[in-house]
């Protein structure tokens, strides 16, 4: 009920980028919803006749910010399974209606919808705590750390603090209380732009930081008539090859050998921007 409820609510404001899936510890897959759950939830708007139960599996657990547990109890078991989790319990607890009539049902479904207002506050506050911004000297040591965490063969603090005075370079980063997370630069020249890198630390990731990056550098790209957009990357990298596609970029070729340690093909992707018959003198 509260899955299905939560995403009409999500409807009504209009607001968009949030995923919301309901699962339980317990809970057997494929189970059907009680009648009275489907009527009383229905009366709000909410179609919840199709859905199915879904256990918690490692899977979802790994990709969920924040878990919204109906009871104490649940909260305390989650946080015994997963130490790291951001867990909060729905309107302080709701009670289970399983086996109740249509009114102890319309009554859940009453505490469910009030506790929504303080989740979206807790989505927005999770949102708002991660900034992106230009690359400062301050950030130098962070992307140190950025980059001996993400990769066998990491660029060396002269290499990284090169990039604030080169003209080319636009690198940013993104920000938590203060500390770089994750960054991404590009190099641009005439129009072409490439990307350095993007990484983000290992405890942050999955949460859109690094989708926020990227979409920072493409508006950049968008805003200066870039023509295009490209890259390398390893040829078994899935995470990142995904994260390409996600914004368009398109598998264009392979380097062979390109990277070291361990040795490995280069799969460069780009994204092309479509802007027009550009001017051949405009870079000199
Ligand atoms: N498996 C599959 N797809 C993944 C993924 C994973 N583990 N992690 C990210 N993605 C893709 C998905 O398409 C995802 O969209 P979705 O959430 O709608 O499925 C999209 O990327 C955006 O995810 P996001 O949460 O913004 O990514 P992230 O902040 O976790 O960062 C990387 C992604 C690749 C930057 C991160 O895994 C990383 O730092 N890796 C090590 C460094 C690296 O390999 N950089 C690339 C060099 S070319």
């Amino acid at each position: 009920m509260a899955e299905g409820l939560f995403r009409n609510f999500l409807k009504e404001k209009n607001i968009e980028g949030i995923e919301c899936l309901s699962a339980g510890l317990g809970a057997f897959p494929g189970d059907e919803v009680s009648g009275n759950a489907v009527k009383a939830a229905g009366e709000k708007g909410a179609d919840i006749s199709s859905h199915r139960s879904r256990p918690l599996s490692m899977l979802l657990a790994d990709r969920t910010d924040l878990f919204v547990c109906m009871t104490q109890s649940l909260a305390f078991a989650v946080k015994g399974a997963l130490p790291e989790a951001k867990v909060t319990v729905l309107s302080g607890g709701i009670p289970d209606p399983f086996g109740g009539d249509l009114d102890v049902y319309r009554e859940c479904v009453n505490k469910i919808i009030g506790g929504f207002g303080d989740i979206l506050k807790l989505i927005e506050a999770e949102n708002d705590e991660i900034k992106i911004v230009p690359m400062e000297e301050k950030h130098v040591l962070d992307i140190l750390k950025i980059e001996r965490e993400c990769f066998s063969e990491p660029w060396t603090e002269d290499g990284i603090r090169a990039e604030l005075t080169d003209k080319t370079a636009r690198f940013i980063v993104a920000e938590k209380d203060g500390a770089g997370i994750g960054y991404c630069g590009m190099h641009e020249v005439c129009g072409e732009c490439y990307i350095a890198n993007i990484a983000v630390l290992p405890e942050y990731r999955r949460k859109g930081i690094a989708a926020k990056l990227l979409e920072n550098l493409i508006s950049h790209c968008e805003e200066s008539s870039a023509e295009f957009l490209s890259l390398e990357v390893r040829v078994s990298n899935a995470p990142a090859i995904s994260l390409y596609e996600k914004f368009g970029f398109k598998k264009q070729g392979e380097r062979k050998d390109f990277y070291k340690n361990p040795k490995e093909n280069a799969l460069i992707m780009t994204r092309n921007f479509n802007v027009g018959d550009k001017d051949e003198n405009t870079c000199n």
